[in-house]
């Protein structure tokens, strides 16, 4: 893969060097195009030294001036040149001013025409402080720049070069070597569907402050729906108390208790064409809240009830055609209880996730399971979420080639024989 990689002027520009390295060593070849402020935190040697290349810094310094005047190809004007020699462009770090320089169109240096020139996939990775990440403008840009079918690696929380905490750390480089590797292989497998995906762990109240709740910290629903959206689905995402940045370009509906996931649920469902149940729903509810806050008391008894299994409602009330995938959070017998769990929910495929230890699974940035369909068994190894979750649409992607002829509204026999090797233990 020949990727384009245009480095901001932020101070996550370093980062930048180690997704260089990282890009080249996954075997891409990498041409590093910098904006004058971006020479200012990193220097040209050191992309030129980490990618082979020499590094591309201005609208007037044509780097190959031998082709220049080449007479036979006409005038060859660089920012144009690069564009149609490259699979892929990459932004990282893209500053709250280049997002702005994008979605306006403006051209104003060398990259900002590359962009403007180019026709291939562009994947930004943000980085800014957390008041300009949040900021109606730069939000407002970036939805334009996903209307554009522009990818956007959402940045994470945590500290910020200003000293602050919150949203608006570059996406580590892995991250976005994993974005780039899977847009690069999979462009839009999965336009015309629409994928309702739940995540994070549904809160039910004891009293006006106190609640039970779960682990769940929402990163492997937010994950898939990163990876529909690159793979040009439309996703309508329902989360319950996560504290992550939502992916841009989703209808985004916030909920606190099984009970309002279960409506909006219901509510959005004939919108979906797929539905993935990856919330921790809390299987018990307490009867009788409290409006107030409970005085502390030597103990506390209190009754609680089960809620609703809503993945079942789902089953029952989805259209032909629609697939439905569950998931499993277990702590032992794997495999066993996602074959029970696939038997006796009637959906079409469950991930059975390990949650047992605190590498993978709950509140961790990585997950490790199985997923089960009626043809097929498949191990997932530890790997990132993000990686996970794109292995689990390539087979919900492989059950709908496999299952539903476009048109009719009768689901053929599921054998996906085409899928990936049968899980052996
Ligand atoms: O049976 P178990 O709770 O393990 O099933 C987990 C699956 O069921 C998950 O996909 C979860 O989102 C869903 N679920 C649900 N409603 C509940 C409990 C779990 O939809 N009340």
């Amino acid at each position: 893969m020949k990727i384009l990689l245009g480095v901001c002027g932020g101070i996550a520009a370093y980062k930048s060097a180690e997704l260089t390295r990282e890009l080249r060593r996954r075997g891409a070849t990498v041409q590093v195009i910098m904006t004058a402020n971006a020479e200012r935190f990193v220097t040209p040697l050191t992309f030129a030294a980490l990618s082979g290349q020499q590094v591309m810094t201005s609208l007037w310094q044509p780097v190959n001036s031998d082709v220049a005047t080449d007479e036979a190809h006409g005038f060859d004007i660089e920012h144009i040149r690069v564009t149609q020699d490259a699979d892929l462009l990459v932004i990282a770090p893209a500053t709250a001013n280049f997002i702005a320089t994008m979605a306006h169109g403006f051209s104003d240096d060398l990259l900002s025409s590359v962009c403007l020139a180019a026709k291939m996939p562009i994947i930004i990775a943000p980085a800014m402080n957390s008041n300009m990440w949040s900021h109606p403008a730069t939000q407002s840009n970036l939805v334009t720049l996903r209307q554009r079918n522009v990818h956007i690696v959402a940045p994470g929380s945590g500290e910020l070069a200003c000293g602050m905490v919150g949203d608006g750390r570059m996406a580590e480089p892995m991250q976005i070597a994993d974005h780039v590797f899977e847009l690069g292989q999979r462009t839009s497998d999965l336009a015309g569907e629409t994928i309702l995906i739940t995540a994070g762990g549904t809160r039910e109240p004891i009293d006006a402050v106190r609640y039970v709740g779960n682990r769940s910290s929402g990163k492997m629903g937010f994950a898939l729906a990163e990876s529909a959206l690159a793979r040009g689905a439309k996703v309508i995402l329902i989360s319950a108390s996560t504290a992550i940045p939502v992916p841009v370009g989703c209808d985004h509906l916030r909920v606190t208790t099984a009970s309002e996931l279960e409506q909006q649920v219901l509510t959005q469902l004939d919108r979906a064409s797929m539905v993935i149940m990856a919330a921790a729903v809390s299987d018990y509810r307490v009867v009788s809240p409290a409006t107030r806050k409970l005085k502390k008391q030597a103990s506390l008894t209190l009754e609680l009830t089960q809620t609703p299994d809503i993945l079942r409602q789902v089953v029952q009330a989805r259209a032909a055609g629609t697939l439905v995938v569950g998931f499993a959070a277990e702590t032992e017998n794997i495999l066993e209880e996602g074959r029970r769990k696939l038997r006796e929910k009637g959906v079409d495929m469950i991930v059975a996730n390990d949650v047992s230890g605190s590498d993978t699974g709950f509140e961790s940035d990585d997950n490790a399971g199985v997923i089960l369909w009626e043809g097929g068994e498949v191990r997932l190894h530890r790997a990132s979420k993000r990686s996970m979750a794109g292995r689990i649409l390539d087979h919900l992607h492989g059950v709908r080639k496999e299952s539903v002829t476009p048109g009719t509204d009768v689901p053929l026999a599921r054998s996906p024989s085409s899928l990936d090797p049968i899980f052996s233990g």
